[in-house]
């Protein structure tokens, strides 16, 4: 509801020129360190959790991790983590996506999700979509069910929603904000 995202927007805090000039940061860490929003937005991801049927929560290295366990705690569901390359000790699904210039690649444990699962993926901002797309491709390897994609902000001014469309394949992709 509207409470919700003032609140949420008040304490995401906009960064000029970081990581680079003409870049707009904008910094969740004062959302993280006021307990009320914090809360807030935990208890608006476990709803989505609860909505869609998720069966286990996928957080994205880092933010997304931050995000995604206290909810998976909160719905009483399993976390799993999707890692930058080279961090899991086990056998892994890799997936490589497009950056604005050269690749980047994301990790999951090979054995992580179950055939039944339906899993919720967690994450702080929805720009471009790339890595939010490679995680649904390696939920989908993994021969897991995708129950959506939840994010704290989306930025509407990139195409991540569109690039999102057909890895979501009709699941949903919920933006607790649009900024
Ligand atoms: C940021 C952000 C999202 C991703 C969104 O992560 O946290 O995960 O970029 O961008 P995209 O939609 O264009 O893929 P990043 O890897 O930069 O940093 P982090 O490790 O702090 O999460
Ligand atoms: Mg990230």
């Amino acid at each position: 509801d509207q409470d919700l995202r003032d609140l949420l927007l008040s304490r995401i805090h906009d960064v000029p020129d970081y990581p680079k000039p003409g870049v707009m940061f904008k910094d969740i860490t004062p959302l993280l360190a006021d307990a009320e929003a914090f809360g807030a937005l935990t208890d608006a991801f476990v709803a989505l959790c609860a909505h869609h049927g998720a069966t286990k929560v996928v957080g994205l290295e880092a933010r997304g991790f931050i995000l995604a366990a206290p909810v998976a705690v909160r719905a009483g569901l399993g976390f799993v983590p999707v890692r930058k390359a080279g961090k899991l000790p086990g056998a892994t699904l890799a997936q490589s996506y497009e950056l604005e210039y050269g690749t980047a690649e994301i990790e999951m444990h090979a054995d992580a999700l179950d055939a039944g699962d339906r899993v919720l993926v967690i994450d702080d901002v929805l720009a471009t979509g790339g890595t939010a797309e490679a995680s649904l491709q390696l939920i989908r390897r993994a021969g897991a069910e995708v129950a959506g994609v939840a994010v704290l902000m989306e930025l509407g001014f990139l195409p991540g929603r569109a690039r999102l469309e057909s890895a979501l394949a009709g699941a949903p992709l919920e933006a607790l904000i649009t900024v």
